[in-house]
């Protein structure tokens, strides 16, 4: 290759992808801390003249750094799905495409709500406290406490993009309920397709009841459910006509019932969380598991971590698709480092005969369309 591109990456997305640049030619430098490198840094290694930037959720990506590169950066590769961290109008006045890493965290995030279900209904982090407090001293049928089963109940599935439909195939094998809401597109194929199964399921006498999926309005899955587990994306007010924003609220959050858990995965400003602490102090639903946050790291002060509401609260630090070969597999159709690479590459070596909205990991097609 004749020319070497220039990368300056914000984390490091693993040492296999960051070799396999280099054998390419390419030279790449790695922001060696843990934490986000201070936006002024990023700033001048844009302004030093680098082709692409590597970044992830945690960085301020706006019009200030896509100034910085207006003649140079060509390309912005965010090692994540989400990218509500990166200015798309900004990205798109400048005409600097970005690449994001969708489908290959899709199985890793799906389960990890699955399971976060699970730990929740079932106690198993007050169980295990109460073990490891010296507190278990007999076997009772029910006390000091009991959990809720998963197997069998209704779920609240809000948002049926990739996540969402990879959620609701695991819940069909658990033979649950499954209430369907998205703001903006409904995938019938697919839920028809889930009820065929469920019906063959019972058919052949392999679950018990006839379990059923559909879609219904926002409210009224809220209303049905035992589960509600949310997968859509974080649109601000103005961002879309279906605005995610606070979706869950303190109007929302008492539509659900009593004995209902809330999980989310998905991004945290979806959830207001001054009013879900409302909701867990107060009884309105039965508990809360979160991956994401208003504010991440979720700081030392915040109300979730209020020890009155311990018991009902799980908290986990954005770890949803943390799962080895999900990070860092180099392979694009398996692992995040993959695809975060493979966009760059296209991108930088014009792959697709250069043409960028043929790229299919990148995100921003619409100004590089020929109008
Ligand atoms: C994780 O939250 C991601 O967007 O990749």
């Amino acid at each position: 290759m004749e020319k070497k591109f220039r990368i300056f990456a914000t984390c490091d997305i693993g040492s296999d992808a960051v070799d396999l640049l280099r054998a390419r030619g390419y030279d790449v430098e790695v922001y060696p801390q843990p934490e986000a490198p201070p936006k002024k840094l990023i700033v001048e290694k844009v302004t030093s003249g680098i082709d692409g930037l590597i970044t992830t959720l945690r960085d301020p990506i706006d019009a200030e750094i896509f100034e910085a590169g207006k003649n140079t950066l060509k390309v912005v590769a965010q090692d994540a799905v989400g990218f509500d961290n990166i200015n798309r109008a900004d990205a798109n006045r400048y005409k600097i495409p970005f690449t994001h890493t969708p489908d290959v965290l899709t199985e890793a995030t799906a389960e990890f709500a699955f399971f976060m279900m699970g730990v929740l209904a079932r106690k198993m982090w007050p169980a295990e406290q109460l073990l490891r407090d010296n507190r278990w001293g007999y076997w009772h049928p029910y006390l000091p406490f009991l959990g809720d089963e998963v197997t069998g109940k209704t779920i609240a599935v809000i948002g049926t993009g990739r996540i969402g439909l990879a959620l609701i195939k695991k819940c069909a094998g658990f033979d649950m309920n499954i209430l369907c809401y998205d703001p903006a597109y409904e995938n019938h194929n697919y839920i028809n397709a889930i009820q065929e199964e469920m019906s063959l399921r019972h058919g052949r006498g392999i679950s018990r009841e006839k379990n059923w999926i559909k879609y219904v309005p926002f409210e009224d899955s809220l209303r049905h459910a035992d589960f509600v587990s949310i997968h859509v994306p974080l649109l601000r007010p103005g961002e879309s006509p279906t605005p995610t924003y606070h979706l869950f609220n303190e109007r929302t959050l008492r539509m659900m019932k009593p004995t209902a858990f809330l999980i989310n995965d998905s991004r945290g400003p979806v959830v207001d969380e001054v009013a879900l602490v409302k909701a867990l102090r107060e009884n309105w639903i039965a508990g809360a598991a979160l991956d994401v946050y208003e504010k991440e790291p979720l700081p030392p002060d915040s109300p979730l971590r209020d020890p009155a509401i311990v018991d009902r609260c799980r908290l986990y630090p954005h770890f949803a698709s943390a799962a080895r070969i999900t990070r860092l597999s180099t392979d694009p159709n398996k692992g995040m480092a993959g695809r975060c690479i493979q966009g760059l590459i296209d991108v930088l070596e014009s792959n697709y005969g250069g043409d960028i909205t043929k790229m299919p990991y990148v995100v921003n097609k619409e100004v590089f369309a020929k109008s």
